[in-house]
């Protein structure tokens, strides 16, 4: 395994009790404070994804808008954000999804993507995979190709990789 697989793990904070009572709050934050962590972690996403002829990387408002624009601009593609709701001043397709309490939704603009363009989805952290989901819908109903979601962190007691829909999921370090 990686050392600097290894050396990420060690920066991402845990914070018990955030936002709410018995939810172990995995803070990413703490790892844009380390320098080396923060380039390994996207020069891994790099590796991986630069010979994968992947012409947009689709940002996940908030936390996926950190991770995918250094990708998208190190592979040469184009990065399109997926924003939360009335923030986009263009025509939007939107997608509602689960929240542990209530629904939220995600908005992209009509015209970002093209049909058949090879889309990656990245996002921070997959818990219950609500999020990724609707935001392969919104890459799909574009017509685009869902190549692979990446994200930093999994709670993989959540089990999100089962709502992908069989969709590849790529992460760097699972969370206990
Ligand atoms: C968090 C996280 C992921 C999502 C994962 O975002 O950044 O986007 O939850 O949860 P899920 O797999 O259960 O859908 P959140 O909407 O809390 O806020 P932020 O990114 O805007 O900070
Ligand atoms: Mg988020």
């Amino acid at each position: 395994d990686d050392p600097r697989l290894r050396h990420i793990k060690t920066t991402i904070g845990v914070v018990p009790n955030f936002p709410k009572p018995g939810i172990m709050f995995q803070d990413i934050t703490t790892l844009l404070l380390d320098p080396k962590a923060f380039k390994d972690t996207i020069d891994l996403f790099v590796e991986r994804y630069k010979s994968k002829n992947i012409s947009v990387v689709a940002g996940i408002e908030a936390r996926g808008f950190i991770f995918g624009p250094p990708i998208a601009l190190a592979i040469g593609a184009k990065f399109v954000p997926l924003r939360k709701p009335r923030k986009l001043p263009g025509q939007v397709i939107s997608e509602e999804y689960e929240l542990e309490y209530g629904r939220d939704c995600l908005e992209m603009h009509v015209g970002a993507v093209k049909p058949g363009e090879h889309a990656l989805v990245v996002d921070d952290l997959v818990a219950t995979g609500g999020t990724l989901c609707a935001a392969m819908n919104l890459l799909e109903r574009a017509g685009a190709e869902v190549v692979e979601c990446a994200c930093v962190i999994e709670l993989p007691d959540l089990k999100g990789r089962e709502r992908l829909k069989g969709k590849p999921l790529y992460i760097l370090v699972e969370a206990h």
